[in-house]
């Protein structure tokens, strides 16, 4: 563990600290797949059920290896609406509980879909209460957990395949074309700061569905409907990864889009041997290659931790064995080849976190006579850092009255923050800022002592 600095924090300080960290030696490379995305830049999550996270082995595989969940059920319309304007967030509060508690980016997903949809809903026939009902729904929901989303999936699977025709759900029939659109203005005024994305299957490469979904996008884009992201949900089969995928993220970025893989699973006619599973590391690397080359698709998701709970087997008839770790949470050749992907070593970590270094500086942004607020800003060196820890030493008579962004313990005159949560893991040279207020009753406003760490 590298001890980087500091007192205060005077340019020339930063300066020092910063010839401090460069000599250090390099970090080893990640061992994780969060600290190996995370060094790229880009999140690596998965769907996770609410009802398996009291079985440790998988809770420890969860929090181990990701740092972005997906409720996998948790979020959809037949749960958080069963009945007309009555809601419900139990399931898919306690998700977002644990990914805040475990510095995990979370997916919302997903507001408007066919599936898992009440009766209730595909019983109505005129296009202004079904539009009153979705944007209601919409704005309930998005609104419940605005501020606490990274993004949303707003509107899921609208297209059929092959044709690239749209798909015949009661929002088409009922209201039209335009559902899509308005489910994005409604997301946009719910969460103002959540990432809006259409997603899809098939849609991977490039055919007749992602064409329509392309000019779909093209559409929104040049008359400003609210969209920010495409997720390509890569529901895929072994041996047949799309050849053209990284060029076909490419063309959606290209339309100032982020680009998320958001499903990826890769499965098999089982039982699984070791051919096959030596074809699906392969397409594994494939796939994570393709977003790693693209400098907007900004992260991956696979659908569910373990083999054992995949939804694979329930809906593709002998088929299975499409995820990351086996049954018994055992790596298998496609972890290794994702890891290798991400600029991991699979050889390596102790799957801890915390292997790059960080540097910390301290502004003062308000003063008054009994009081200031301070802003303290941690830079990862030249290394990812999967979490950080800064230790301010308050002055005699100061009291921290506030602190946002960072969780605050504090021991006498020693305040240790930790991440709020989102902003804990660092790609290297990338920051994150936490701010306080400080209460001098007596007058003393010198500022605090600063120190910073990692993990
Ligand atoms: C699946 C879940 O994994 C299953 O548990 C559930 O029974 C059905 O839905 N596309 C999606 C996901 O967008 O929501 C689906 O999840 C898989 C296909």
């Amino acid at each position: 563990m590298r001890r980087a600095l500091i007192a205060v924090l005077g340019a020339a300080t930063l300066f020092l600290a910063m010839l401090v960290a460069a000599a250090l030696p390099a970090s080893a490379a990640p061992g994780t797949l969060k600290e190996a995305a995370a060094a790229k830049g880009i999140v690596f999550g998965t769907a996770a059920a609410q009802n398996h996270l009291g079985e440790a082995a998988y809770t420890e595989t969860l929090n181990r290896e990701f740092n972005q969940l997906t409720p996998e059920n948790e979020m959809k319309w037949e749960t958080t609406e069963p009945s007309r304007n009555s809601f419900g967030y139990g399931a898919a509060d306690q998700h977002v509980g644990h990914a805040r508690s475990q510095g995990m980016a979370v997916r919302g997903h997903t507001l408007v879909w066919h599936s898992q949809l009440p009766g209730w809903v595909e019983d109505i026939s005129s296009r202004t209460e079904l539009l009153d009902v979705m944007r209601n729904h919409i704005s309930n929901v998005a609104g419940h957990f605005r501020g606490d989303l990274e993004y949303w999936d707003v509107v899921n699977e609208a297209f059929l395949d092959g044709s690239g025709a749209r798909r015949d759900t009661v929002f088409q029939r009922v209201i039209g074309d335009d559902y899509i659109e308005e489910a994005f203005r409604a997301a946009r005024a719910a969460d103002p700061g959540a990432e809006l994305c259409y997603n899809d299957y098939n849609i991977d490469g490039r055919n007749a569905k992602s064409d329509a979904v392309y000019a779909m996008v093209q559409d929104f884009k040049r008359r400003g409907v609210p969209i920010d992201c495409v997720g390509l949900q890569a529901h895929l089969i072994v041996g047949s990864v799309p050849g053209d995928i990284q060029a076909n993220i490419q063309r959606f970025a290209d339309l100032g889009v982020k680009v998320y893989i958001t499903e990826l699973d890769i499965r098999m006619q089982t039982p699984p041997d070791s051919a096959k599973l030596a074809q699906q590391a392969d397409d594994y690397r494939a796939v994570t290659s393709a977003c790693v080359a693209v400098a907007a698709c900004k992260g991956i998701t696979v659908w569910g931790v373990t083999d054992k709970y995949s939804w694979v087997p329930d809906v593709f008839e002998g088929e299975g064995a499409a995820l990351l770790f086996d049954d018994d949470y055992g790596k298998k050749p496609a972890y290794d080849a994702t890891l290798e992907a991400l600029g991991g070593d699979p050889g390596g970590g102790d799957g801890g976190g915390g292997d790059g270094s960080v540097t910390c500086a301290y502004t003062r942004t308000a003063q008054w006579g009994t009081g200031f607020n301070g802003r303290v800003t941690i830079t990862a060196g030249g290394g990812s850092v999967s979490s950080w820890t800064a230790v301010l030493t308050m002055n005699s008579g100061q009291d921290v009255a506030a602190l946002w962004n960072g969780r605050p313990t504090e021991n006498g005159s020693t305040v240790t923050v930790k991440p709020a949560g989102w902003n804990s893991s660092l790609a290297p040279g990338a920051s994150a800022s936490f701010g306080f207020t400080v209460n001098a009753p007596d007058g003393n406003v010198s500022d605090p002592g600063l120190a910073c760490d990692t993990p």
